[in-house]
């Protein structure tokens, strides 16, 4: 085999890019890490474009004019990822999330989501599909993912007034857009919608209650996530973060609020439900309260390198295997022996020595 390591175009997408291992026996079934978590959740980054400059993810100071983003060639197409997809649902995985940058500016996305919808597992279950958007494109766009076999999308949204929503984001979006691509992807059935709010201390933590009463009785549910550490650019303080606990408490304070039990082992949501049953919040501690333990999560990149952690500094490439023509087996056996090495907890052991890591970007490797 020829050296496949990749030379790294721009070294904040990532320090090191290892070659995947090649195993003469293929270690096919399911996985589990070196410390016992299974592998069940696959997130697919399928562009590092997008048309939101949020000040916590793509800065524009960082992604400016000048900034390169990923060749055309180098993306993985829809044949490589759908291949990819099969090979790790052999593996366990049940669940597919779409991921970006913005998923929806990958030209004719519809066409890998039709790919993807027939995928079972090998017990014959459905394989749950799924897309994170800034559901800037929803309100043209949700009929036909919907056709295409999407079943549900979650949508960012940091607040509700539109003049902090703006800043937010920082390409001056309005608000009124997002909830007309919401409103669009709930007419067509893409449900239950769910929609993140990343809250950062004295930015947008005003807009913590309005969220909740907003969408208390839509149906859909809101997720309050701490602002994370992750990339290299977000100059991200443990001062920005509003914990979860804080978040709690601040919407208890007007409607009575109860502990729901999660919906599966490892999800990454806590849920709160209203007393008076008009639907559930979730919240994501990523930093009050890791949640490694339980982290079944593998990220594919836009270029296809394989990241077992959110803060990686190092992806393993599967582009080249790809396009080398390995079999089956042998790309199955890489992912096998790269889950079975696994034993990333970066939230657990965040201290001021992993705050100089060069960790990839969320914009690169999907959120
Ligand atoms: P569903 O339960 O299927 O809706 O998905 P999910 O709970 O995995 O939620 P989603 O994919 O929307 O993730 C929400 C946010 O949680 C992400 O945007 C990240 O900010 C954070 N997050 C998700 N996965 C991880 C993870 O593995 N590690 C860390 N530290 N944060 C994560
Ligand atoms: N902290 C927390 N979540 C983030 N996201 C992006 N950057 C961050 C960050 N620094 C998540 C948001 C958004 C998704 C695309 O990525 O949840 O909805
Ligand atoms: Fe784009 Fe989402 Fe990142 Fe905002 S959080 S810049 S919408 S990828
Ligand atoms: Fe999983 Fe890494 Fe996030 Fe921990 S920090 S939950 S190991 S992705």
């Amino acid at each position: 085999m020829t050296d496949r390591i990749i030379p790294i175009a721009d070294a904040r997408y990532s320090a090191r890019t290892p070659p995947v291992p090649e195993l003469a026996h293929a270690s096919n079934g399911l996985l589990s890490d070196a410390r016992g978590r299974p592998l069940r959740d696959l997130r697919i980054s399928v562009t590092d474009r997008c048309n939101f400059r949020c000040t916590y993810c793509m800065p524009k100071s960082v992604f400016d004019k000048s900034y390169q983003f990923l060749p055309h060639a180098s993306l993985l197409s829809f044949e490589e990822i759908s291949r990819l997809a099969r090979l790790f649902v052999a593996h366990g995985v049940e669940k597919i999330r779409l991921t970006g940058g913005e998923p929806l500016l990958r030209k004719n996305i519809e066409r890998l989501i039709e790919m993807l919808a027939p995928m079972r597992t090998p017990t014959g279950a459905p394989v749950e599909l799924t897309l994170t958007t800034n559901a800037s494109v929803l309100p043209r766009k949700a009929r036909q993912l919907r056709d295409a076999g999407l079943q549900r999308v979650t949508v960012s949204l940091d607040a509700l007034n539109d003049k902090v929503f703006r800043a937010m984001n920082d390409v001056d979006f309005p608000v009124a857009d997002v909830l007309a691509g919401i409103e669009a992807a709930d007419r067509v059935g893409l449900r239950p919608l769910k929609i993140n709010m990343v809250v950062k201390k004295g930015v947008n933590d005003d807009q913590i209650v309005p969220m909740a009463r907003h969408f208390k009785g839509s149906g859909h549910i809101v997720r309050f996530i701490e602002f994370m550490d992750v990339g290299a650019s977000n100059g991200w303080r443990l001062d920005d973060v509003v914990p979860s606990a804080e978040v709690v408490r601040r919407i208890a304070e007007e409607f009575a609020l109860e502990p729901v039990a999660a919906n599966y082992e490892g999800e990454v949501a806590e849920r709160w439900r209203y007393a008076d049953g008009s639907g559930e919040i979730g919240v994501i501690s990523s930093v009050s309260q890791p949640f490694c333990p339980s982290c079944t999560r593998a990220r594919l990149s836009t270029e296809g390198r394989l990241y077992t952690c959110l803060f990686a500094t190092e992806g393993h490439d599967f582009r080249a295997p790809l396009r080398e023509n390995w079999s089956d087996d042998q790309i199955s056996a890489a992912i096998g022996a790269l889950w079975g090495q696994r034993q990333d907890r970066y939230s657990e052991i965040r201290s001021s020595e992993t705050a100089g890591l060069r960790k990839i970007e969320m914009s690169y490797i999907g959120g």
